[in-house]
């Protein structure tokens, strides 16, 4: 029973918010004369000492204490005597630990939020440099039309705004104080539950006292957030090991972020990014572990929900880990532009710029353009040859109004800058994305 029982291992993590919640309700408490003034300030002086001893010396682990609300209880009557035992008047563990973890999650979402941050500076300070760098954009992995590489990490950029926005919203759907819901059925005594709310910074007590001692949609509202980031840093992740890899060689990773092997004295790994793709998994099993573990719970709180503290801690601890190595990663590969460039150039991918010059200037509805272009592609699959390469009497023998204006229409640089459209990938429109996002995270001053 003892070992079943005990979460102390894993919640003492959550001692601050424990002692911060104590220290909130018991002034509450003093203030409500539900105990004496100077039996609060007693309290809250000894509750004071043990947050300055377990800063200096860590929380000690008695697995007979079961949690961290109960260590820190011990500690108190060691401190103080009998009069600790006035402290858990008009509480009960469940409204305590629900109150814990919330400011814990909350204290989560905020430090997760600015790492996501300092990711998206690193995003936007690489696409401004390379908002005229032109490579192979992809479907299917195949090449279809180029882009530019500040397109393309902005489109990073883009997701991480949408994951700080889950995380706003998880944020405050959260922000509501369980506190003073006691047990289960709320409390006969007079508590003020506004003012305990209040000092912890909720927007607002809860309003049943049922749902908040048993709810844990918070901790899935942050899984749920971290599972779709993971997701996006996976895919991050990915990309650079695509293009770390020697056919595509696009990038070089930073020594930092990259380890070598014990046998192949030439390999250089994107052990990070792997490892980061990898953790994504990992997230996403908290995520369904939590699910799992409430969805067959009847009202109000059963000892399942303990199980709740160690997923959220992992996938916070994961993600935190993730998200500084993608900034890293970002901030300080070596984009290989020249090769990026020989690559945008091959396989056909200005294809469609030849289309969209017989639409423009030879005024062919577009699939009559797309079915002409396919002859060309096939010529010059046949030729070995750029479809640029190809001569303009060939070109003009598969439909005589191509002139010799559509050579300029097919270089790269002339097919990123016609993709002008809003959101598009023209150099001018990464550049005004860049200065909007560049503004929204206050990076000029
Ligand atoms: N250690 C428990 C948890 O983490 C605290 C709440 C205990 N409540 C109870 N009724 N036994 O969930």
């Amino acid at each position: 029973m003892r070992e079943i029982n005990a979460s102390i291992p894993f919640d003492k993590a959550l001692w601050r918010q424990d002692i911060a919640g104590s220290r909130a309700h018991v002034a509450m408490l003093g203030a409500q004369g539900i105990i004496s003034e100077e039996d609060a300030a007693t309290i809250d002086g000894g509750l004071a000492q043990i947050a300055e001893e377990y800063e200096r010396d860590g929380v000690p682990e008695d697995w007979d204490l079961e949690d961290i609300h109960m260590t820190v209880e011990a500690r108190l009557t060691e401190l103080i005597g009998p009069v600790a035992g006035r402290l858990h008047t008009a509480r009960s563990r469940n409204d305590q630990v629900a109150t814990d973890f919330k400011l814990w999650v909350r204290g989560a979402i905020d430090q997760m939020d600015a790492g996501l941050a300092e990711l998206q500076r690193a995003l936007v300070t690489r696409a401004g440099e390379h908002a005229e760098s032109v490579m192979p954009g992809f479907t299917h992995l195949q090449t279809a039309q180029p882009v530019t590489l500040g397109h393309h990490l902005m489109a990073y950029y883009e997701m991480i705004r949408r994951d700080r926005s889950r995380l706003s919203d998880a944020r405050a759907r959260l922000n509501e104080s369980p506190l003073g819901s006691a047990a289960l059925a709320g409390t006969g005594f007079p508590v003020n539950r506004e003012t305990t709310a209040k000092a912890l910074e909720f927007d607002r007590p809860t309003a049943n006292s049922l749902d908040a001692v048993s709810d844990r949609d918070f901790a899935m509202d942050f899984l749920f957030a971290c599972s779709t980031c993971a997701v996006h840093l996976s895919r991050l992740a990915e990309e650079f090991i695509l293009w770390a890899s020697q056919p595509f060689g696009f990038v070089t990773m930073a020594d930092t972020l990259s380890t070598g092997s014990s046998i192949m004295p030439q390999k250089k790994n994107p052990d990070a990014a792997e490892l980061v793709r990898g953790h994504a998994g990992r997230v996403i099993g908290c995520t369904t572990a939590l699910m799992v573990t409430m969805k067959g719970l009847p009202l109000a709180y059963s000892k399942d929900m303990q199980d709740d503290k160690p997923p959220v801690f992992e996938a916070a601890g994961l993600m935190e880990l993730s998200i500084a190595a993608m900034t890293g990663m970002v901030a300080d590969s070596t984009f290989k532009t020249d090769r990026m460039r020989e690559a945008a150039q091959l396989g056909y991918a200005t294809a469609t710029d030849l289309a969209d010059w017989l639409v423009t200037e030879a005024d062919i509805p577009f699939r009559e353009a797309h079915h002409i272009t396919g002859a060309a592609v096939k010529l010059a699959e046949e030729r070995c040859c750029a479809l640029d390469e190809l001569p303009l009497a060939d070109l003009r023998a598969i439909d005589a109004r191509i002139d010799e204006r559509v050579f300029a229409a097919l270089s790269v640089d002339a097919s990123v800058a016609a993709r002008a459209s809003y959101g598009g990938t023209a150099p001018e429109q990464v550049k005004a994305q860049v200065a909007q996002a560049r503004a929204a995270l206050g990076m000029d001053g």
